[in-house]
Formats: C-alpha cells, sequence, structure tokens
C-alpha cells in the first residue's frame, strides 16, 4: 500500500553547506594553517553551477555561510571584492526564488582574530557584531533567514575542551567563557538587527541530540541523560529565547547516556563516522522544542555515507518523524539537508562523505548521488510517499 504524506503549504525544502568545507583556497582564517582545506569543492567559483543543480532538484532553499576572514582579512579592513562576490553568490540564489538563510559564524575566524584570543576576548565579541552588523547593510534585502550562530555547544566543547579544533585547548574556564561571549553576541545581534529592520528573521542553528538513558529502568542513567539534555541542548536556548525569532535544529543522532556521562553506542544502524541513526530520535527533539513556541527549520541533518547505502532510508526515515511532529503541532517550516555536496569535514578532512552529491576529489566533478534524485521527488511534490 502506498502511503503519501503531505507537508505544510510553503514548506521549505533544499540543503546546507558553510564556507571553508565548500569554497576552498582560504589562507586567511584560523583552520587553514592546521587544518588547510585545499581547493575544497572549489564553490567560490563554482557556486552559479552548484546552485543550477539546486534549481534543478526542485529546492526551494539554501543554507552557507559568510566567510569572515575574506570580509575582513585584517581588523577594520572590509575586502570590497569579497563583499561584491557575495554579493553574487546570494543574487545567484535569489534570482533562482530559493529562499536564503546566511550564517554569520561557522567556526572559522581571520586569523588576527584567532591570534587575539577568538571569541575568549570580549573585544573579538565587538568586531564580531561589527562585522554582522556590516554584513547586514549590505545584504539586508537579500537574506531571508539570519542564522548568526552555528552550533555554538559543539563549537566551544572541540575547541576549548576536546583540543580537537583550533585553538585546540582543554581549559573548562575558557570554554564557559567563550560560551558566554558567544551569547553576548547572539543577544546584541538580534537587537541591532531589529533595530534596523522590522521584517527580519533572526536564528541560531543549535545542534540538538535525543538523549536517551542507556538503561532506562537505572535511575543513574535517567538523571545523566537529563542533565546532558539540559546542558547540551536547552543551556543556549533558553537564555536567547527571547532574542530569536525561529530556531534551526541540526539533528544527526542519539546519544545514550550511562552514568556518569557516558556515551555508548551499541545501534547496528551507523553511518560511515559511526554515528547511531536514530530516525525517531528527531521527533522527540521536535517536541521538546516545541516549549519555546518558535518556528523551527531543520538546518541540518544527514551523514556521512560514501557509498549512498543508507542516505534514502535516512531521508525517508527521518521526514516521516518530522511529519509526525507536525501533525502533533510543532510548527516545523522547513528541512535542509547536510550537505548538498561531499566537502571538508573539519578535523575529519574529506573521507566524511556528506554529500547528496558526489565529488570527484581529482576532477572536482559533480555527481549527484541516486538519494540526491529521492530527495529531489519528495522537494517538488511537497511530500513523501512511502511504498
Ligand atoms: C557541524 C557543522 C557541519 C558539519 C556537519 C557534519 O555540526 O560540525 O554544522 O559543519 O559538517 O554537522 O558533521
Amino acid at each position: 500500500m502506498e502511503r503519501v504524506f503531505k507537508f505544510p503549504k510553503d514548506f521549505l525544502w533544499g540543503t546546507a553547506t558553510s564556507a571553508y568545507q565548500v569554497e576552498g583556497k582560504n589562507d586567511f582564517c584560523d583552520w587553514s594553517d592546521c587544518y588547510p582545506a585545499g581547493l575544497a569543492c572549489d564553490h567560490y567559483h563554482k557556486f552559479r553551477e552548484d546552485f543550477s543543480i539546486i534549481k534543478k532538484m526542485g529546492h526551494n532553499a539554501h543554507r552557507i555561510s559568510i566567510e569572515w576572514s575574506r570580509i575582513e582579512p585584517k581588523k577594520g579592513k572590509f575586502n570590497k571584492k569579497e563583499i561584491e562576490h557575495y554579493r553574487e553568490v546570494l543574487k545567484a540564489l535569489k534570482r533562482s526564488k530559493i529562499k536564503i538563510f546566511l550564517t554569520l559564524f561557522h567556526f572559522t575566524l581571520p586569523k588576527w582574530v584567532a591570534q587575539s584570543g577568538g571569541f575568549l576576548n570580549k573585544e573579538n565579541v565587538f568586531h564580531f557584531i561589527n562585522f554582522s552588523n556590516r554584513i547586514f547593510d549590505e545584504y539586508k534585502e537579500l537574506v531571508d533567514f539570519w542564522v548568526v550562530l552555528n552550533e555554538p555547544e559543539v563549537y566551544t566543547l572541540l575547541s576549548y575542551l576536546l583540543k580537537r579544533w583550533p585553538p585546540k585547548k582543554r581549559n573548562p574556564f575558557q570554554y564557559l567563557k567563550t560560551k558566554r561571549n558567544l551569547l553576548l553576541a547572539h543577544k546584541i545581534i538580534y537587537r541591532d538587527f531589529h533595530k534596523k529592520g522590522k521584517k527580519v528573521l533572526v536564528g541560531i542553528a543549535k545542534n540538538n541530540s535525543f538523549f536517551a538513558p542507556y538503561n532506562s529502568k537505572s535511575l543513574f542513567d535517567r538523571l545523566s541523560a537529563k542533565i546532558a539534555k539540559r546542558w547540551q541542548n536547552h543551556y543556549f536556548l533558553n537564555r536567547i529565547k527571547n532574542e530569536i525569532d525561529f530556531i534551526g535544529l541540526n539533528y544527526y543522532f542519539t546519544s545514550n547516556i550511562k552514568f556518569p556521562m557516558r556515551m555508548i553506542n551499541e545501534s547496528r544502524d551507523v553511518s560511515d563516522l559511526g554515528w547511531a541513526i536514530n530516525p525517531e530520535g528527531i521527533y522527540h527533539v521536535l517536541k521538546d522544542l516545541k516549549k519555546y513556541k518558535k518556528p523551527i527549520f531543520i538546518t541540518e541533518n544527514g551523514l556521512a555515507d560514501k557509498k549512498d547505502k543508507l542516505r534514502k532510508e535516512f531521508i525517508k526515515n527521518h521526514l516521516f518523524w518530522i511529519w509526525g511532529a507536525i501533525k502533533e503541532g510543532v510548527d516545523i517550516k522547513g528541512y535542509l539537508h547536510w550537505s548538498l555536496m561531499d566537502n571538508f569535514e573539519w578535523d575529519l578532512g574529506f573521507d566524511p562523505r556528506f554529500g547528496l552529491i558526489e565529488i570527484d576529489c581529482k576532477t572536482l566533478e559533480r555527481k549527484p548521488r541516486k538519494s540526491a534524485s529521492f530527495y529531489s521527488e519528495i522537494c517538488k511534490n511537497n511530500c513523501l510517499t512511502i511504498k
């Protein structure tokens, strides 16, 4: 029997990327020395080609980030050529009638900012606010949704506690301070943008996982899962709940928590990175976000799957549970798959393949995977059909 799951009118469908992961040739930011991305996907030059693929696939929305280090490579010196470059990028999307989500901070910092302490240094918070206001003034007519910060929890955790990402620190005080400074940046930018425009929509891309107790009969495991959920999913959101117009949700996996705070993954369904696939998790996370009473867009959801063996099922099952959450009254207005194409997965390099479109590392040729046409049908019809 065929079952059809219709999505609300004007639902947004698309994909997400970030500048450093796809653009290539960026020697201006803090990542470029420790994790050079080389040419990446050369999206910097091939954006028109990429956007025409998006259009053909029937998407009506797309999320990109703007690279602060290109725009302001030296303190106070804004590069006009780069400002014009991004104007072209945004205009190309606009001409294709694709709604634009623009992220202002997606993990990379100009070298001069990183060298003076990154977001640990309050002065840099104000430099970021200044940069964001400039970007707003330049592109306010073009951008539909402003995403100030991408995944502040992941950033602070990996950069200031786990020593994986620049500046590779393990310092709980710096971890907390950076988090607080990011909160401050978000709040001020929200207010600044709203002072300038009436219909401005400002939000965040928030990574929330589904935290489940490893053993649901254990009081300690239940308590640990609850604490993890409060800290990872709600600490930041709670503090900006009056300064967001929408919530962007980045959902990837479920974490089974064993007391005191160990993540146990015994799932048989895992991505190439070993992340536990649990589509039902997105339903619980979405229901849990309902209390904020804000529209929700899924700003990232996807998996590393080089052979494209699981992606189609992954999309289908996640959309099924998203549909379920909508039916139960959660105000979900769009879905952006991570990612449009294979790209530079931070400290893990080019191995993890998250793309609907495969990138040939040598020729940079774009080859849509089978899952891309499956997703495209859903976008075009605004519904999911399960046979
Ligand atoms: C993040 C980012 C993306 C990743 C994606 C897959 O979560 O780190 O927002 O840049 O590439 O999540 O890991």
